[in-house]
């Protein structure tokens, strides 16, 4: 498991002035003059549920016993020093049921108190069974994709000694150079709210002590997708209106839906850095929304306060992170190392390190640790399951997206006699897999199986060659030559193109997103054999593909799809699957328009090819190549009859339903994904032009047709203003419904 090495903290900064740390830690309140960032009314935190076990604990803990549980490190090394001085309340990355069990035996039967220890991993899109990455799985438009996941993980995790998991991220970003847009659902807060509970509800089912469940963590609080030029880790400066309405929702709602922790996030939020902000930790976190569960840092998320500059040194670090509201403080040493000395100096408070390791023990409670405090090492689980498999190839084809196809080229026919696979991608292992592979790469871990053996496994009557062409970032096109020739010689060619796993995820930021290296000529030297071809694009984020568009009849967009991505990418070329993912975020045509996304505001003049003082590019078309919520199928939708239950909704209890009927034009059973957008043309805070706020997805027999149906409340029309505020104002509100973004079909009512 690779992790970012601990930053080096030799700030050099004098002492921190006192005042100005408070006024970060009191929230960003002050910092935005004129009234501009003032909190609602600065919630007071909920008092985490009292369990008599957890108190009778507490009265019994030393201050040193106390600042112990809320350490986490990330190796064995680690663990093993702090645990030798009982001074430890977690472990993350180590994985393996025996040496958990070992290392728990250690603080169970070693240290004074018996507190077990809980242990955390990034389990992100699978164990040992890789599901397709969040962001493709945002690309599914279906929550039970994203449960389905989630229950297999938590399952295989759990057996595997594992209590709490790093996700889910949830992370909102108009951002595809940042590599970590690959971990979440894309650009839509909707969306990624739906994601995230099926998420949380997944890995924590009723009951977190149960054998298959973990603890879930919402990630990284927040808006961290907001990262300036896509950098990752980079500042993030933003309106109250804007975290309130499009970072916040996905953790309001994990938290309603119960989620057991949550992690801050490295980025500064409008110049206090997450894991010193009070006002997004205490006030919006703790207070508003009411959480009970702790809050971790993010990696030596503490520490780095320091070269943020919000801190003079690791005391500093400390007393501004712990009454900010971050419970436990991952890798970095902080709170065990001064939180004595600054509670004797008064400048955190034993009720703050008291709800701390309240918090963190009533997780452990809730988890069952202090029943259960071992694993059962018989039931580990190893190796994927059959079950596990099927769950995984079903949830890869509900994500991929057809992003083009003439012809039609696709389906292929089953009956093919040869097919040439082209692209280095084509026998990619692990690479299918994506970012933050759960056990990973390693020895005993399964590798996926490549789009040849799934083609070939498709289509048993084929023959099949391989040829790479080029590598996936090289430069060295001669290889085309032997490509072309495998081409002319197949009925059939599959190009196999897109980013190795490495490119997007944690620290993998790209300042062009085009197809790395030649693969673009790679495609186009295919081309120019003339024969028929189709592109299928493995990759973690948007790319920039105008040129790749206008060449190839056909483009399947397969992301990163997991153990079983060979077999799904086939199924979906062949047909047995009937591609209806659609896309969770904008492809821009260059990396020049980012940020580009479909719930923009409007501009006073909006782009006019006709007028040249209006929003736009000299050099370039206006809008993305492909829209949010593009996706096509093998047949054809229509989607009429969208009617409205009334045509006034009281701002106060108002509920509206909005019906639609989608049918199946075509001649083969199909998914189409039934997409309601709203605008508020006139708010005191301008609105997106669209906002999604609705989905279903449908599958349909040729023919077939179905009355979806949303309802609307005044909850879906209010948002957000700078006092962060939620308003309802009355007026007109304008509903589309369709199958992207650009849906057509319109109605309204008025808010009154
Ligand atoms: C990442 C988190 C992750 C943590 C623990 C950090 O670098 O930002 O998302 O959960 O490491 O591995």
């Amino acid at each position: 498991m690779e992790q970012p090495g601990s930053h080096d903290a030799t700030a050099t900064a004098e002492g921190v002035n006192r005042r100005s740390l408070l006024a970060g830690v009191g929230g960003l309140l002050a910092a935005g003059g004129a009234g501009a960032l003032v909190s609602p009314a600065a919630a007071e935190a909920v008092r985490p549920e009292r369990d008599p076990r957890v108190e009778a604990l507490l009265a019994k803990m030393t201050v040193e016993e106390k600042l112990g549980q809320l350490q986490l490190v990330g190796t064995e090394d680690a663990a093993r020093a702090a645990l030798a001085t009982g001074r430890l309340g977690g472990v993350f990355s180590v994985v393996g049921a025996a040496k958990l069990n070992a290392l728990q035996r250690v603080a169970v039967e070693g240290t004074r108190l018996r507190i077990p220890l809980i242990f955390g991993l990034d389990v992100i899109h699978g164990y040992t069974t890789n599901f397709p990455i969040p962001l493709a799985q945002g690309a599914s438009f279906d929550p039970a994709v994203a449960g389905a996941d989630a229950t297999v993980s938590a399952r295989e995790a759990r057996r595997g000694g594992i209590h709490w998991t790093y996700a889910p991220m949830m992370d909102v970003t108009h951002e595809p150079r940042w590599g970590r847009i690959a971990e979440g659902s894309g650009e839509d807060p909707f969306l990624a709210a739906r994601m995230a509970v099926a998420k949380v509800r997944g890995y924590q089912g009723d009951d977190i002590a149960s054998p298959d469940r973990l603890a879930a963590c919402a990630k990284h609080f927040v808006a961290y997708g907001g990262a300036e030029g896509g950098r990752d880790y980079n500042t993030v400066d933003v309106s109250l209106q804007r975290l309130h309405n499009l970072y916040l929702p996905p953790f309001k709602a994990s938290v309603e839906a119960g989620v057991a922790t949550v992690m801050a996030s490295f980025n500064t939020i409008s110049g206090v850095p997450a894991h010193g902000n009070g006002y997004v930790l205490h006030d919006v976190l703790k207070g508003a929304y009411g959480f009970r569960g702790f809050v971790v840092s993010d990696y030596t998320g503490v520490e780095e306060l320091i070269l943020h500059g919000l801190a003079g040194d690791g005391a500093d670090a400390a007393a501004a992170a712990l009454p900010a509201g971050v419970d436990m403080e991952m890798v970095s040493t902080n709170y065990v190392r001064y939180g004595a000395r600054l509670l004797a100096e008064r400048r955190i408070t034993r009720e703050q390190i008291d709800d701390a390791v309240r918090r963190i023990l009533l997780v452990k409670v809730k988890l069952g640790l202090f029943e259960r405090p071992y694993v059962d090492e018989a039931g580990e689980v190893k190796a994927p399951s059959p079950a596990a498999l099927a769950a995984s190839r079903q949830a890869a084809g509900r994500c991929m997206v057809l992003l083009k196809n003439d012809g039609p080229v696709l389906p292929l026919a089953k009956s093919v006699g040869s097919v040439a696979v082209v692209g280095s991608l084509g026998t990619a292992t692990y690479d299918l897999n994506g970012t933050w592979a759960g056990l990973g790469t390693g020895a005993g871990t399964t590798p996926p199986v490549t789009v040849v053996d799934g083609i070939k496994a498709a289509a048993p009557g084929a023959t099949v060659t391989y040829t790479a062409g080029c590598t996936v970032d090289g430069t060295d096109t001669s290889g085309f030559a032997a490509a072309q020739q495998a081409a002319r010689a197949a009925e059939v060619t599959v190009v196999v193109v897109g980013e190795t796993a490495a490119m997007s995820g944690e620290a993998a930021a790209r300042s062009t997103i085009d197809l790395p290296g030649v693969q673009e000529q790679l495609v186009a030297a295919i081309e120019e054999t003339g024969k028929p071809f189709v592109v299928v694009l493995v990759n973690g984020r948007p790319l920039t593909i105008p040129a790749l568009h206008d060449t190839a009849p056909a483009i399947l967009e397969a992301w990163a799809p997991g153990v079983q991505g060979g077999h799904a990418i086939a199924d979906v070329l062949f047909g047995a699957v009937n591609p209806g993912g659609k896309l969770p975020v904008s492809f821009p045509r260059a990396v020049g328009q980012v940020p580009i996304y479909y719930n923009h505001e409007n501009t006073g003049r909006p782009a006019d090819p006709a007028n040249k003082y209006t929003s736009k590019y000299l050099d370039l078309a206006s809008g993305p190549l492909y829209e949010f919520g593009h996706g096509l199928s093998y047949t054809t939708f229509r989607i009429d009859g969208l009617r409205l239950s009334a045509t006034r909704m009281p701002a106060r209890g108002g509920r509206i339903e909005v019906s639609a009927r989608v049918t199946n034009t075509g001649a083969r059973a199909g998914d189409e994904v039934v997409q309601l957008y709203l605008r508020d043309p006139v708010a005191s805070i301008v609105q997106p032009v669209r906002r999604l706020r609705g989905f279903e997805r449908v599958t349909l027999a040729a023919g077939a047709a179905k009355t979806v149906s949303f309802t609307l409340t005044p909850e879906d029309v209010g948002f957000y203003d700078n006092a962060a505020k939620f308003r309802v104002e009355p007026g007109e509100i304008q509903v589309y419904v369709g199958n992207s973004s650009a849906a057509t079909l319109t109605a309204s009512f008025t808010v009154t």
